[in-house]
């Protein structure tokens, strides 16, 4: 995830955003052309290509998605009666965020039990059903496993620490302070403080990344491996589709122990602020990159890799990809994270990232359960929903593979806690006000008008359903043809109807152009291509394509989808208006 600094400009802009609102009803006005009918799911694979390549990806946070027992915790069986929505929708995978056994201080990435289901969730027979269920569907599911650190009641860290000479002791990474009350050396959690925390057991420290809750498994002991790779099986066993591989840079830390780099400043948490340059993205991650891939290739179907790993530039995001041989899908944070409407910014890392020299697919996604979600990030207040329409296009429409976040469909906002005592998320209560946590970005699904927008029946959900449900939710969007979610419906459904958007290459046009992202997706075979016409600013703009060089001589452009409508339908005399979208063909 994403240093909690980051996330205070979002706040401010929520601010100005939620006081801009009686503003809107300018998106209601606009128009879009007319439906396209429903696609029914592709057949994977039908090209040759890995189903990950043109798969749509939908990350479920399983607590807040649908509560089948009515005990406000979304759950197993509250995912596998919501499958239908997800087909219909175009979803083709769905990566759940951890369901294991946990104390839950992380919500489930404190993991206690790597081979089985918390109940709160529900069985590991109610998730063999949702596979099979998911299966008759098209749909895949895909694991979050979390090898960086166990929860400190996994049965593995209680051996560890219980005594200096246990054989687990070496499982996790143990070492003597510097002096009394003094940690080995300044290593900083992502979560504030201290890295190392004292056991008096044996009077040694042990290393967490994150909360000392989640202490880090010693990656060094083949053993480890060993025994994570065994997790890995169990799951590709009972016929998951891959993994997305939870805080991976993060696995190794340096073995001589060296101080982190000072930076001027102090962090939300009140400690001085630090480049990780010791416990962050050392070389002997790529090993194990190498060994999961080869286990995960050894299984048929193509399971996937997804790794979790704020690279900061191209280089370091190339290298998760190793020689095609390590992840096949690093998320993209710094395309996630551009945090502006900027078509200067989203072409160069396109661009980059699309040319990446090893010829790895991208993974683009905007939102997830880390990070305000984008309504707010992107959104000016104004044109929020007209927005959303087009980082929707933005991320469905180009070649790379989409994450959506569930909810970001329906242009579900950011919803924080107004104080600090009904703070879940531990950051908010440490970091509170400067850092709320991130129980905003992990509110009930919004289904519709009925009691807790249909998402439980209990009378108190763990998290509040936002108001905003009233009017952004799955029942009431499903009946207006110019809702977000019809918009997403009609891009994902043009993603399986127009070859060019399959299969076709990627051409920014007009490059320099600091308002509009135009781009081509060229057909691969003889048949239509489609241009990609995306308006960041909040004028109207006047564009002219020129495609002769790309070998399309047709001037008259057929529109796929629009939002709002256009006006001109040639290529030398288009105007897009504030914020608008294009998606049309021409051959
Ligand atoms: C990842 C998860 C985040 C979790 C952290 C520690 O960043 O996405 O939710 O808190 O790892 O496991």
């Amino acid at each position: 995830m994403k240093a909690p600094k980051a996330r205070h400009a979002y706040y401010l802009l929520l601010a100005l955003a939620l006081g801009l609102c009686w503003l809107r009803g300018y998106d209601s006005a606009m128009a879009q052309t007319k439906p396209t009918p429903h696609f029914k799911a592709r057949v994977h694979g039908r090209d040759g290509d890995p189903w990950w390549k043109h798969a749509v990806i939908y990350e479920i946070y399983p607590r807040s998605f649908q509560d089948s027992n009515g005990d406000g915790v979304g759950d197993i069986s509250g995912i596998t009666s919501r499958l239908d929505y997800l087909q219909d929708l175009g979803i083709d995978a769905i990566w759940i965020t951890p369901m294991y056994p946990s104390p839950l201080v992380d919500f489930g990435y404190d993991v206690a039990d790597y081979t089985a289901i918390d109940p709160l969730y529900g069985t590991l027979a109610d998730f063999d059903k949702l596979v099979s269920e998911a299966k008759k569907r098209n749909i895949r599911v895909i694991m979050d496993l979390v090898p960086n650190h166990t929860s400190d009641q996994h049965p593995w860290f209680r051996e560890s620490r219980s005594s200096r000479s246990n054989p687990k002791r070496d499982w996790y990474v143990w070492r003597d302070g510097k002096g009394p009350g003094k940690p080995p050396n300044n290593w900083e959690s992502w979560f504030g403080h201290s890295a190392w925390t004292f056991d008096s057991t044996t009077n040694q420290y042990y290393y967490h990344y994150f909360y000392k809750e989640q202490p880090d498994l010693n990656w060094r002991n083949p053993e480890v491996r060993k025994a994570m790779y065994g997790v890995m099986r169990f799951w590709l066993d009972r016929g998951v589709a891959g993994f997305r591989v939870d805080a991976v840079s993060r696995l190794f830390e340096d073995p001589q122990l060296r101080d982190d780099i000072i930076l001027p400043g102090k962090n939300a948490y009140g400690d001085p602020n630090i480049k990780h340059k010791y416990t962050d993205d050392l070389p002997e991650v790529h090993d194990v990159l190498r060994e999961m891939r080869h286990l995960v290739d050894s299984y048929p179907g193509n399971p996937v890799l997804i790794s979790e790993a704020d690279e900061p530039n191209i280089r370091e995001l190339t290298r998760m990809y190793g020689k095609n041989d390590e992840i096949q899908l690093p998320m993209d944070f710094q395309i996630a994270d551009v945090n502006r409407l900027s078509a200067l910014n989203f072409r160069k890392l396109l661009h980059e990232v699309e040319h990446n020299t090893v010829h790895g697919q991208p993974l683009y996604f905007f939102s997830n359960h880390d990070q305000p979600r984008q309504w707010d990030r992107y959104g000016d207040g104004v044109h929020n929903d007209q927005i959303a329409k087009l980082m929707a296009t933005l991320l469905l429409a180009t070649p790379a593979t989409p994450l959506m976040y569930y909810g970001e469909e329906i242009g579900m906002r950011t919803t924080p806690p107004a104080s600090k005592e009904d703070v879940q998320d531990p950051i908010g209560k440490f970091g509170w006000p400067e850092e709320k946590g991130r129980d905003g970005e992990r509110t009930p699904m919004q289904w519709d008008t009925t009691k807790n927008a249909g998402f439980s029946t209990a009378d108190r959900t763990w998290l509040p359903v936002p108001p905003s449900s009233a009017e952004y939710n799955v029942q009431a969007e499903s009946r207006d043809p110019h809702s977000i979610l019809a918009f997403y419906k009609r891009v994902l459904a043009l993603r399986r109807s127009e070859p060019a958007l399959r299969g076709g290459s990627c051409i920014f046009l007009n490059k320099d152009n600091p308002h509009v992202l135009s781009f081509l997706r060229k057909n691969p075979g003889s048949g239509e291509s489609v241009i990609v016409v995306l308006n960041m600013s909040a004028e109207p703009r006047d564009i002219v394509l020129s495609l002769t060089p790309y070998g399309i001589t047709q001037k008259k452009l057929k529109p796929l989808l629009a939002a709002p409508e256009i006006g001109g339908e040639s290529i030398s005399n288009l105007t897009i208006a504030p914020y608008g979208v294009l998606i049309a063909a021409i051959h």
